[in-house]
């Protein structure tokens, strides 16, 4: 049977006994926040069984895509692997055992024609009733039936479990013999199909609770059942893996020289990881060094290690239209995504490549070292983690030139490395704190430079990217015990700078404050290295400080200016500040005026002017809401809160950074204002500095325009306006000549050669040759059936009404025997095009008239 008929047969069996036929979900979870990829038939049908959605029918059967993460390295026995299709068929209370036993047993023994005396079923133990029911439904007698302690199935650590009841396949003594094969161990007994009989729910507080409807999920694997109907050896050998499998056998260069278990193995590896990479690239998941991203980035490397230990020519392009061929029929999202999936799989075999030579270098160096032939720990970690070169590599080569790798120690500094990237992950996410980070000291309201003590240093992993503990260029995150840093906050961004040490220099790109009282400083180092405990210098980098400060202090002297203006019904909903532009949002029901914008561009700049002095004071927040200080409606403050003020004129809540006096701010220019959704409105602004690169923008732009129109500055508008009269003129004459086109078609002439209508169009000057076809084919609608002849300056079109093409004439001959004598021509049967001298018209047409003439005669 082949698999397509196995996914039909199993498919219309259960639609023949009332149920639902559903598609397959997409392999990434829909609303399942819980998993990184669907992993099981039942998966879309979580929310069915906890009953908190209705199923569109009590009885669903699917042929459902999975992919299991955790079989990555399982992959290369007989039967595991990582992307597979799983046949279901789901009860939502509509029935239970005995009916799913039943269905089972009959489709396996009388559908698919299996045997029953190869057939062993297992139960968990405390499942007397399953037990009970196989012997009396299949005639299993008790002693077959092995009692499995893991015979329990739940999709994850929380949702809808029940015990189960597997039935396993003797496949035979070949696949081994003994008593440790039984169902359960060993190989000779597969597991082909999974009744899980679901009443139970488990809660995230470790409960079990019964379900209101017991329901079954059942899961049988398609390449499983296709081995066993197949009668093949492995599922590598099925029709689903065998031609992928075939593909990479015959690219590759190195079949002979390694050994016949490690070449199965790597040609097991590649077909099950590029089949699987193929599926998950065409459902949206692309490589990432996080997330299934990771998975499939995982999946790829480990395939194009053993590409590269196979030397497989092409690498794993090449197998993407092969799995297509197999699976594309089914899922048409990898039929239409073929392209796609190819080129992403490219790219990250080029990418790998370029790994792999520096990390060869590398190799080189650290096996040239190895005492005592033994590539330490630390040497084989940095391979892997620094130059991204797999740690399998390094043990294959090592092992050619008979030197060993302390894997040991390498899977200790794994495991340290695993922590520390749980870590940063988790600081990197707001909210979901592991990492307590040490507070940090923030001294930058009135300084700019502080002496500190680095307290904790982490490497910052990115995608594509590795690190390096010792070398410059290496990005971390440093928590200061005291900062100058700003952190962004407040809608202003992260202060920049420097951090020295003796023997040492880091930039600071960025500073983030993930939880309140420390700051993370993104660094990189420039020189030396960045260890915790190290003293250094922080200096914030003045520059950028002095333009945040500047836009900051104008959003506050903004947010006053508008409440002057428009009234108190503005309401601020946030802003961002950089040192080179600012934002500031607000609830306003249509968009401001021109008027109004110059009018709210003054008040802003007479503030400026007026030279206010910034104040701060610390109060509650019952008294600066008394104060009259302006506050963000949704953001929540604490008791004590800071209030910034320039003069009378403006008095916010704020933890910023700010000019002293508003006169620092130099200038503001509003540069735009736009909606940003329904009711509200962007204003968006340059202060300070980056003001006047705005105008010297502006003013740059005016002369280069100026220049290109060759007008003085202040002539630039009338002259614009001269030129719109010009092209308006233009337009005009065009216009006026376009008319004249059916003028030229009226001066076309018709006559008969015999019962054939000849239109000819007789130009003494050159058209376009799409006016020439165009000119043509006007003329042939003109005249219905019949032969057309377009003569222009040294071209000749003709073209034939289809009657005269199916009566044996043809355009492009025509055209040839008419321009023989000048410069050729051809075509197609309805139409033919030449070139003529200017005084050979005559000549041509008389040849045409000739052709037709003879024609005639013929017919
Ligand atoms: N959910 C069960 C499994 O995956 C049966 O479908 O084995």
């Amino acid at each position: 049977l082949l698999s397509q008929q196995i996914r039909a047969e199993f498919l219309n069996y259960f639609e023949q006994h009332g149920h639902l036929r559903v598609p397959s979900a997409p392999l990434i979870p829909q609303d399942d926040p819980s998993l990184l990829l669907v992993s099981a038939g039942m998966v879309p049908f979580k929310a069915y069984f906890l009953g908190q959605k209705t199923p569109p029918q009590a009885r669903l059967t699917s042929c459902q895509k999975a992919f299991r993460a955790t079989d990555i390295d399982a992959v290369g026995d007989l039967s595991h692997d990582t992307f597979f299709e799983m046949l279901g068929n789901f009860s939502f209370g509509a029935y239970f055992k005995e009916a799913a036993i039943t269905y089972a047993f009959e489709l396996l023994t009388q559908r698919f024609g299996l045997d029953p005396a190869r057939l062993y079923p297992s139960v968990h133990p405390s499942d007397d009733t399953s037990a009970k029911l196989w012997g009396k439904i299949a005639g299993i007698p008790s002693e077959r039936v092995t009692r499995l302690e893991e015979n329990f199935w739940q999709a994850g650590p929380t949702g809808p479990c029940g015990v189960d009841s597997e039935i396993y396949y003797d496949l035979g003594e070949r696949f081994g013999a003994g008593a440790d094969q039984r169902p359960g161990r060993g190989e000779r007994f597969l597991e082909i199909w999974n009744l899980v009989f679901m009443d139970s729910e488990r809660l995230p507080d470790g409960r079990t609770v019964r379900l209101a409807h017991a329901g079954v999920d059942t899961g049988m694997g398609l390449e499983r059942v296709a081995m066993v109907l197949q009668g093949c050896a492995s599922i590598f050998d099925t029709d689903l893996f065998a031609p992928i499998r075939e593909d990479f056998a015959n690219r590759s260069r190195q079949l002979e020289t390694v050994g016949p278990a490690q070449r199965d193995r790597h040609l097991r590896r590649l077909s099950d990881h590029a089949r699987g990479a193929c599926m998950l690239i065409a459902d949206g998941v692309l490589p990432a060094n996080e997330g299934r991203g990771y998975v499939l980035r995982h999946l790829l490397r480990r395939a194009l290690v053993s590409a590269m230990s196979l030397d497989v020519a092409g690498g794993l392009g090449p197998a993407v239209p092969v799995v297509v061929s197999i699976l594309g029929g089914t899922y048409s999202e990898l039929a239409g995504g073929a392209e796609r999936v190819r080129a992403v799989i490219q790219q990250e075999d080029v990418r790998f490549q370029e790994t792999l030579v520096r990390g060869m270098e590398q190799f080189e160096t650290v096996a040239a070292r190895a005492e005592g032939g033994l590539i330490t720990g630390a040497d084989a970690f940095r391979l892997h983690d620094t130059y991204g070169f797999p740690l399998e590599v390094t043990e294959e080569l090592a092992a050619a030139r008979g030197i060993r790798v302390d894997l040991a120690q390498v899977e200790e500094l794994l495991t340290q490395q695993r922590e520390l990237a749980r870590a940063r992950r988790s600081t990197a996410v707001a909210g979901t704190t592991l990492l307590e980070l040490p507070p940090t000291e923030f001294v930058g309201y009135d300084q700019l430079q502080a002496d500190s003590r680095v307290s904790l240093v982490y490497p910052v992993l990115r995608e594509g990217e590795t690190y390096d503990h010792a070398g410059a260029d290496a990005e971390f995150d440093a928590v200061l015990e005291r900062s100058p840093f700003y952190a962004e906050g407040g809608g202003q961004v992260g202060d920049r700078g420097t951090l020295q040490w003796p023997g040492g220099a880091a930039l600071v790109l960025d500073t983030k404050a993930p939880h309140l009282g420390s700051r993370v400083h993104r660094c990189r180092v420039l020189q030396g290295e960045l260890k915790a405990g190290q003293e250094v210098v922080a200096t914030v980098d003045p520059v950028h400080r002095a333009g945040c400060a500047a836009h900051h202090s104008a959003t506050h002297l903004l947010n006053a200016a508008l409440h002057r203006q428009l009234g108190e019904g503005v309401v601020q909903r946030g802003s961002m500040v950089s040192s080179e532009r600012a934002t500031f949002d607000f609830n306003w029901p249509r968009a401001l005026s021109a008027e109004e914008l110059v009018g709210l561009e003054r008040t802003l700049n007479s503030a400026i002017r007026e030279d206010l002095e910034r104040r701060v004071e610390h109060l509650t927040l019952d008294e600066a809401r008394r104060s009259g200080a302006l506050a963000l409606p949704e953001e929540t403050y604490n008791e004590d809160v800071r209030v910034v003020s320039f003069g009378d004129f403006s008095r916010e809540l704020c933890g910023g950074t700010h000019v002293q006096r508003s006169g620092q701010i130099g200038s503001a220019i509003l540069t735009a204002e736009h909606s940003v959704g329904s009711g509200l409105r962007r204003i968006e602004m340059v202060a300070g500095a980056a003001a006047e690169r705005w105008w010297e923008t502006q003013r740059t732009q005016t002369a280069e325009i100026a220049r290109q129109l060759r007008a003085p500055a202040g002539e630039v508008r009338a002259r614009v306006e001269e030129l719109q009269e010009r092209v308006r003129n233009l337009e005009k004459e065009l216009d006026e000549s376009r008319r004249q086109g059916p003028r030229e078609a009226e001066a076309a002439t018709r006559e008969q050669v015999g019962a054939i209508t000849l239109a000819i169009l007789d130009l003494p000057s050159q058209l376009a040759k799409k006016d020439l076809a165009r000119r043509a084919d006007q003329l042939a609608s003109e005249i219905g059936q019949g032969c057309v002849v377009v003569l222009a300056g040294s071209d000749l079109a003709v073209k034939l009404s289809p009657d005269l093409v199916a009566r044996g004439l043809n355009a492009g001959q025509i055209a040839q025997a008419a321009c023989r004598q000048f410069g050729g021509g051809g075509g197609n049967a309805q139409f033919g095009q030449g070139g003529v001298s200017a005084g050979g018209h005559a000549a041509a047409l008389a040849t045409v008239r000739t052709i037709l003439g003879s024609s005639l005669e013929e017919g």
